[in-house]
Order: structure tokens, then sequence, then C-alpha cells
């Protein structure tokens, strides 16, 4: 078995983006610039784009956060949004999700210019996911995929589980992995919660890819001996053991599944780390004009 290292994978890709900023200033170019808007208090929240921006600043990008409280109005968040499609100092940004219920998500991300929606969620970025056009890829599957194409992971002709349809993991990355590529070209099965008889579709699984949130629901008598099992999975479970008082659980009993498998993803440091590195990609591709070209 052997384990699929997103923090080590992600330090590596670290470091060749920081070589391309340091390219791009000899050159007399400014770095790429992403913005987060962050729009209330929400501790989850808080912690992802936390991460986004410290991690602009390891690799040499200018950041910018715009913190909002969370009764401002769909209205403002709109100006905010629009401001941002025409500032010529950024080359991408994003809008941390969730929002507060009273503004719609629907709305806001349709209102994000496509050329600047490095987290690839409008509906002109999927949609060119879907033609096999270059596209912004949502983060998560885009670093999945990245994964599986350093480890040199087989997927040609293998049948693939998704499990979960959300648009952010679940619908994108059951696409990326049934495309005519060479770390696609599987057979997908996309699974969900009126899926029955989940085990049954999981046993017949070369590759299991879990996007679901929920602590621990794949355990080894579901998995085929030699699958190999992405975790997108990172849930906070309470752990009076630990200082904290919690622990992170991935949606795969990791311990007895890892024993089944031919590679497999920890919680944490398997995918989390290798969604934030390739947001830092695309916006270098927003920087460089490298996905709008035809
Ligand atoms: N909320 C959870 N994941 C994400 C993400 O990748 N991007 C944004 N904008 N919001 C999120």
């Amino acid at each position: 078995m052997q384990i699929l290292d997103g923090k080590l994978l992600s330090q590596n890709i670290k470091k060749e983006l920081h070589y391309e900023v340091e390219n791009l200033k000899s050159a007399g170019k400014r770095p790429p610039h992403l913005a987060a808007i962050l729009v209330g208090n929400d501790g989850a929240s808080e912690t992802y784009v936390n991460h986004k921006v410290k991690m602009c600043k390891e690799v040499g990008f200018e950041s910018t956060l715009v913190r909002l409280d969370d009764n401002i109005s769909e209205d403002f968040l709109l100006e905010q949004v629009s401001r941002l499609n025409t500032d010529d100092d950024v080359d991408g940004f994003i809008v941390q999700l969730p929002l507060p219920a009273h503004i719609n998500e629907r709305k806001v991300t349709l209102a994000i210019d496509p050329k600047k929606d490095v987290d690839g969620f409008h509906p002109v970025n999927m949609g060119r996911m879907m033609l096999g056009m270059s596209a912004y890829l949502p983060a998560t599957p885009y670093g999945i995929v990245q994964m599986l194409k350093a480890y040199e992971v087989p997927t040609q002709g293998m049948h693939c589980t998704v499990v979960g349809r959300s648009n952010i993991v679940g619908k994108p990355m059951a696409v990326l992995m049934s495309r005519n590529h060479q770390f696609g070209n599987c057979t997908v099965t996309l699974a969900h919660s009126r899926t029955q008889c989940l085990k049954d579709h999981l046993l017949q699984s070369d590759i299991v890819i879990a996007a679901v949130g929920r602590p621990e629901m794949i355990t080894a008598d579901m998995i085929k001996e030699g699958a190999v099992v992405i975790d997108v999975g990172i849930t906070r479970v309470d752990d009076a053991s630990k200082k904290r008082g919690y622990r992170l659980a991935g949606d795969v009993k990791y311990k007895e599944v890892a024993e089944k498998c031919s590679f497999i993803t920890p919680v944490p440091g398997g995918v989390g780390p290798m969604t934030v590195i390739s947001l830092m990609k695309n916006t270098l591709k927003a920087n460089q004009n490298l996905v709008y070209t035809s």
C-alpha cells in the first residue's frame, strides 16, 4: 500500500510556484494576485480562507482579504464582486461559501467574471470543463487529478465510484475521471444519498473517491482488494482524549481500509493541502492568461 502524500506533493508544487513567481518578478512583471471575500464569522470558512491567504504569502503571491459582516445585503456583496471583476490588479478571486441564508449563492457565483473565477464554480467554467475545453477546474478535483498524475496511479479503463454529488467536488470529479485523458478514461459511477446497495457498487470499484462528509462511513468490507481510495471528507469528531477536544476524521475508516488498498490518501495531509495549492495554480494561470485562449 502506498500513501498518496498530499502534504509532500503540495510542498513540491509550492516550490515550483515560488520559482515561477521569482521568474515573473525578474522579468519586471507583478506577482499573481488572489482576492478572497469572506462574509460573516463561520469558524471553518475562516480557517479555510486563512490557509489560502497564508499559502499566497508562501508562494510569493499578493493577496487581498475582503471581510464583510454577515448582515450585509446581497446587493452590497454583488457590488464587491463587480468591483473585483474590473480591478486590473486582481487576477482572480473567490467568494468563500457558504454564504448567509439571506444571500443567494447562485446569484453571486453567476456575477463573477468567468475569467477571474479561480474556484471554477461559474457555469461557464463548469461547462467548458464538461466539454473538455480549457477551464479553471474546481480546486479539490483538480488537486486529486494532480495527485493521481504525480503517483502515476493507473486509471485507464478502471471503474471509479465517486460518492457524493456536490457541485464543488462530486459532480466535477465524475466528469474529470470519465474524460478522455491520461488520468481519466474511467467508467464512472456517481453515487449519492439515494443510491441503493452502495456496498455492491464499491466492491466493483478500482478507484473510490469519497466526498460525503460523513465520518468513517466507508469500511474495509466495502472495498475491493487493491483498490485506490481517495478521501475528501474532513469532519471534526468529538474526542475527549485530544487537547483541543476533537479529531479530524475522513469519510473512510483509514486503518482497516488502508490494509486492502494499493493507494490511499490520509486525513489530514491528503486531499486538503492539494486543494489549496490547486487554487494557487489557477491563480497563476489567471495571471498568465492561460485558460481563456480558445
Ligand atoms: N467552501 C468550501 N470549499 C470551498 C471552496 O473551495 N471555495 C469556496 N469559495 N468556498 C468553499
